[in-house]
């Protein structure tokens, strides 16, 4: 895009997944890329953004122009995302943040002792980040961005997300059988509060960006 529609805004993406640790040496991961995220950055500085990139566990070049803090854990991510959207115009959590974690980090490596079987890992819930930013009244940034990945249902999944997370837009896109994490490509829905549903046909993940920026810059115009 040549036209910098996002000129004096602040935006916080975050992207790639989080890292939950089991022990000193393992955790609990997912198999997010972060180059959604990436693309998203690079396509709002682009547009002329002010932009923070919150980056759990990417291996990634950084983005020209962006500020990126990284992060290992959803906790120490919720503390950078939180932090950062204070006086933010727009979040956007592209990251796939653990919906678990290991409710115990031991703090020796977990041995493994003959005969004797493994004991199992409880987990405990992690904060939705996405739905507390969503909720921060008074300080909410105006536009509030998530990403749900679903395997199966894909559109009544995602109105349901969207309207369960408080969030002002939902890009919505099918994984599982290789689709979507890791690969260059991706396609998806945009839902919107009060808005149109905006297919995305499958291609690279700037094009699926600047998408998402069109929506956000048009509801950032007529708020
Ligand atoms: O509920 P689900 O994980 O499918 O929602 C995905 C969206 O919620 C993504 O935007 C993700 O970044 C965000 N999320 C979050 N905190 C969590 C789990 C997901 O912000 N604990």
């Amino acid at each position: 895009a040549l036209t910098p529609d996002l000129a004096g805004r602040h935006v916080v993406i975050s992207a790639g997944g989080t890292r939950e640790p089991l022990d000193p040496v393992r955790y609990l991961g997912n198999r997010s890329s972060g180059k959604q995220g990436y693309a998203l950055a690079r396509t709002a500085v682009a547009r002329g953004a002010r932009v923070t990139l919150v980056a759990a566990n990417t291996a990634l070049p950084d983005p020209a122009g962006a500020e990126v803090v990284p992060v290992g854990t959803a906790r120490e991510l919720q503390d950078a995302v939180v932090k950062a959207a204070i006086g933010a115009d727009v979040v956007v959590m592209a990251a796939a943040v653990a919906d678990f974690r290991p409710a115990h980090e031991v703090r020796s490596k977990i041995k493994k002792r003959d005969g004797v079987e493994p004991e199992p890992v409880a987990l405990v819930r992690n904060p939705d980040i996405l739905a507390q930013v969503a909720a921060r009244h008074p300080a909410r940034p105006p536009v509030v961005v998530g990403f749900a990945a679903e395997t199966d249902d894909v559109l009544a999944g995602g109105r349901a997300k969207l309207a369960r997370k408080g969030c002002d837009l939902l890009v919505v896109n099918q994984v599982g059988d290789g689709r979507a994490f890791g690969t260059e490509e991706n396609e998806a829905v945009i839902l919107e509060v009060g808005g149109p549903e905006t297919p995305v046909p499958y291609g690279p993940k700037e094009a699926l960006a600047d998408r998402v920026w069109d929506a956000v810059a048009r509801r950032l115009t007529t708020a």
